[in-house]
């Protein structure tokens, strides 16, 4: 079998070829496990750092069509879509948001339409598509209203993919994810940048500006529930899918500053005390229009994972944080 990950050297993408990698095996159209004989980690820098004969990495940008032709093949079984501009720097540069969220996608779409193989596409999607007036908790069947060019380019993509099922044409899969938190290594350009620098900074030894409101609600799943999650999405039938191709992730509702409660229990006082808050009404503009809460019945049902508690996800970023410590 052979797979496709586009945007394979960022955060989730990087992870997931790690764990395809160490599960070997994933579940073809006709419901027959294979044997995963080739990954192909495409991204616009190369993916360093994984060496497995399984593994061919390929740079380029995937909002080339001639790019995307050479990526997906006729025995091109399944495509992990997860090359992205995120919400930040797409509020920022609308052409590159649009170009790369939402082009590309359909360029991917398209080719395997072209190939006729109605290639398994998981992608993921974001709570970023929903604003406006919102209930408490929202549920499968919430309106979408994005208030930003990047949750206007997920709904999008999210349209797309669920037309290209519908008509056959692809086998897609599309995961709304909740803000991944605690995401290592830099800030990046995200909006919800902060959710993982309030506790990645602090652990790290290292001051942190929170710029929204300690009542603000987070809609959160850690890195090892994604990555299950994003497999999990894979693995199911077409059947199983009955009621729908976009998919609500169950997650953790929790606010900031129950958040920062949870690092003072997991790593003391000292630890919490080197967040301060500093408010950014661009950041909390488009923090305060995604919702904190979601009920995700039909992911649950279909036995999509989610993270108990907050202190649990502190912990395991501390461990793994430790680990990566003593490979330097
Ligand atoms: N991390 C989160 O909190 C979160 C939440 C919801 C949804 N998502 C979605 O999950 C996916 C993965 O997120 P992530 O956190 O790993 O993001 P990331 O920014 O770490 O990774 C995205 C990757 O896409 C690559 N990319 C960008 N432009 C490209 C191009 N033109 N051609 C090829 N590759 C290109 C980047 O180099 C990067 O490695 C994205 O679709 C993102 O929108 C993430």
């Amino acid at each position: 079998m052979k797979i496709v990950v586009t945007g394979a050297a960022g955060f989730l993408g990087r992870r997931l070829i790690q764990a395809l990698l160490a599960r070997e095996q994933l579940t073809d159209d006709a419901g027959q496990v294979q044997r995963i004989e080739q990954i192909t980690a495409f991204d616009v820098v190369p993916l360093e750092g994984i060496n497995d004969s399984r593994l061919l990495v390929q740079t380029g940008d995937i909002a080339d069509a001639a790019q995307v032709e050479k990526l997906i093949q006729p025995d091109t079984a399944s495509v992990f879509h997860l090359a992205a501009i995120v919400s930040g720097q797409a509020e920022q540069d609308f052409e590159l948001g649009m170009r790369i969220n939402f082009d590309a996608t359909r360029a991917l779409l398209e080719r395997i339409r072209a190939l006729g193989t109605g290639a398994r596409f998981v992608m993921t999607s974001s709570v970023a598509v929903f604003g406006g007036a919102l209930p408490t908790t929202v549920d499968d069947q919430q309106v979408w209203a994005p208030q930003s060019s990047y949750g206007t380019e997920k709904a999008l993509a999210d349209l797309l993919l669920a037309d290209y099922s519908r008509r056959g044409f692809v086998d897609g899969r599309s995961l709304r994810m909740p803000t991944i938190v605690v995401r290592p290594g830099k800030p990046n350009r995200a909006a919800s940048s902060f959710a993982s620098g309030i506790i990645r900074e602090p652990v790290n030894g290292v001051s942190a500006i929170c710029p929204v409101a300690p009542e603000t609600v987070l809609w959160l799943m850690s890195p090892d529930r994604a990555i299950e999650n994003l497999v999990r999405g894979h693995e199911l039938s077409k059947a199983q899918l009955s009621r729908g191709r976009v998919l609500n992730m169950p997650g953790l509702s929790i606010t900031v500053g129950a958040m920062i409660d949870a690092l003072r229990r997991v790593a003391g006082a000292e630890v919490a005390q080197r967040i301060a808050y500093e408010r950014d009404p661009a950041i909390e503009r488009i923090v305060n229009s995604w919702p904190g809460n979601f009920s995700a019945a039909y992911a649950r049902e279909l036995e999509f994972t989610f993270d108990e508690d907050f202190d649990s996800v502190i912990k395991a970023f501390v461990a793994s944080n430790r680990l990566s410590e003593m490979s330097y």
